[in-house]
Parts: C-alpha cells; structure tokens; sequence
C-alpha cells in the first residue's frame, strides 16, 4: 500500500482509540423497560416466550422499578393486565384499574426519580382484543376508541403517568388526547405517540404476556403495511401537529430505514421500540448456544440508536444497564 493512502485500520488498533472515536454510544441513559403488571396473583409469573420478563404483581412492580431506577435506567412503561375485560375495556380508565393502582404506588416509591409512562390502548382490557371499540359489524370505530383513549390518558395522568404513550394507531388520537389532558389540567403530561407502528408479526410474545391477542381477525385496519415508509412520513407528520411531544417507531429493526427518515424529519426525540419478537429470537438463539444474546443485544440497540434513536423501548433494560454500570 502506498503513501498517501489512508489506512482505515489505523484507528483501530487499540479498544480505547476505538472508544475514542466511536461515533455513537449506548448509555443506560437511552433505555426505557416495558414492563407488565397483573390483578390477582399472588406471585410474578414467568412469560414462556420472552425469558426474564414477568407478569408483575403489585409488590414485585415495586421492587423491580426501584431497583431499575438505582441502575439508572430513566424510564419504565407499564402494560397492565386485568382481571375482568369486556366490550369497551372498562378497566383500562378505572381509577382502581391495575395500571392506575401501580402508577399510585410507583410514584410513591420513585417520585420525580425516573419518568413514569403508560401504554394508553385497550387490548390488554377489551374481551375481543383489538384496540378500540367495535361497532355491530365487528369493525374498530375511529371516533368512538377516541373518546376511550382520552378517559385513559386523564386516569393515567390522574395516578401519576409523566408521559402517556398512545398505541391504538386510531386517526386523531393525539389530538383527542391532548385535548382531553389540558382540559383535566394535566398540562405538564407529555405524549409519545406510536406514531409509526406497523403491523408485525413480532408483537406474538408480547401477545402472550399481555394476554392481549384479538380473538378474531387482525390488526391491519388500524396498525401500518409493512411494506410503506413514505406512508410513516404523514403519520409522523400529523401527530407532531396535533401535539405529539416524542414519537416512535416500532418495531425497531427491520424498519431501521423508517427510524433514519423520521429523524431527518423532526426535531422532536425519536423513539424506537425493540419488540417482545426481537427480544425472543434473541433469547432464544442464546439458550440454544447458536450465537452470544448479549452481545447481540448491544449490537441490535446500538444499530437503533445509529439509526437515529434517541432513546429505545426495549426488554433488556435491565440486563444492558447492569452491563453498562459495571
Ligand atoms: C398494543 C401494543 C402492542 C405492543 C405494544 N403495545 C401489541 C399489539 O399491537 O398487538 C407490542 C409490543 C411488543 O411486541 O413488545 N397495546
């Protein structure tokens, strides 16, 4: 090789000139944990198909939150589990609901110590399990989910919530929401709209832990094609006008082309959620010994952030944030 060619392996050599002019990092300040609670147990119950995550009781929520916000971890979502579901998710908007109660309790336990946030949908409380009201055709009603979605926001909001995070993927439900949490007085409760949410095929584990799957039919209607990201620019674009304080995109990999252009689009934080389905092919191409989960896992949330992430929903927050304060 000669003179003056540039030797690309030069800045190589050694892992702190490496360190030194890696152009992105992961911190445990880029990490958000979902996190499951369920009425009526008596103990956490294992999800089968995403190992390590549980279904939290009350009392063991407490303790894992607290112990995420020790490690640092900046924020937790709460999905909830409820004892009773029937045709409008009633429990969804309860102020004794299971979300509204761990909220009340969480807040007591961390205060302003780590952002609290709240999946405003209704599949985890409808006895049908799709995201909103049905009409008598067995449809999702647009304008009449809306109207659930706000009441969920205020009871959130209501119990604690610093940030509530719609992901009906209905028209207009920013907006509704936003409207309905400045009239409640809520004006300091910002939204992280799941703003391109496609339909996957790797939300099954997440199916399994939320005890959410529809009974019938898909989720087609409402949530995107995988096959459009200029379709992701409009929906981006119209929940950062009916108020959207952060947006995201989900799921996280294979629409890492989606999470670079909405970057480049907006000025707001860009989210990305890496889905139950991600986690567990990760987790289980670790325990059959194929490849090294945790190295992988790095790999995957470093590529999200690359992308154009700035911080990343994702199941192994707890594990990365034990690796990354060690
Ligand atoms: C809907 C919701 C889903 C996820 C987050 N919010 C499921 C769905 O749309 O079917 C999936 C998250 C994951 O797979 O990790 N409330």
């Amino acid at each position: 090789m000669s003179f003056p060619e540039r030797r690309m392996r030069r800045l190589r050599t050694t892992p702190v000139l490496r360190r030194l002019v890696a152009e992105h990092r992961l911190s445990v300040d880029d990490l958000v944990a979902p996190l499951f609670v369920k009425e009526g147990i008596d103990a956490p119950e294992p999800v089968a198909s995403m190992p390590g995550v549980m279904q939290h009781t009350q009392e063991s929520l407490r303790k894992e939150v607290r112990s995420l916000a020790d490690l640092g971890v900046p924020g937790v979502i709460l999905f909830g589990v409820p004892a009773q579901k029937d045709g409008r998710g009633s429990q969804a908007d309860d102020p004794n609901g299971v979300v509204q109660v761990a909220l009340r309790n969480l807040r007591d336990e961390v205060g302003d110590g780590l952002v609290l946030m709240a999946d405003d949908c209704l599949d985890e409380y409808t006895d049908h399990g799709h995201c909103g009201i049905l009409t008598e055709s067995g449809e999702v009603d647009n304008d009449a989910t809306l109207e659930r979605y706000a009441s969920i926001a205020v009871a959130q909001a209501d119990a604690g919530a610093g940030v509530v995070a719609p992901s009906g993927m209905m028209d207009g439900q920013v907006a509704a929401i936003r409207r309905a949490l400045d009239s409640a007085g809520h004006t300091s409760t910002a939204i992280l709209a799941y703003a391109a949410k496609y339909a996957s095929a790797l939300y099954g584990p997440f199916r399994d832990a939320a005890e959410c799957a529809p009974r019938f039919g898909d989720r087609r209607s409402y949530q995107m094609d995988a096959a459009n990201a200029r379709e992701a620019a409009d929906e981006i674009a119209l929940d950062v006008a009916e108020g959207a304080d952060m947006v995201m995109v989900k799921p996280a990999l294979a629409y890492l082309d989606v999470i670079a252009a909405v970057r480049a689009q907006v000025n707001v934080p860009v989210a990305a959620y890496h889905v139950s389905g991600e986690y567990a092919m990760v987790k289980a191409a670790a325990q059959l010994g194929w490849i090294d989960g945790t190295a992988v896992a790095l790999e995957h949330l470093l590529a999200i952030k690359r992308a154009g992430a700035d911080f990343v929903l994702t199941y192994f927050a707890r594990d990365l944030a034990e690796l990354l304060a060690s």
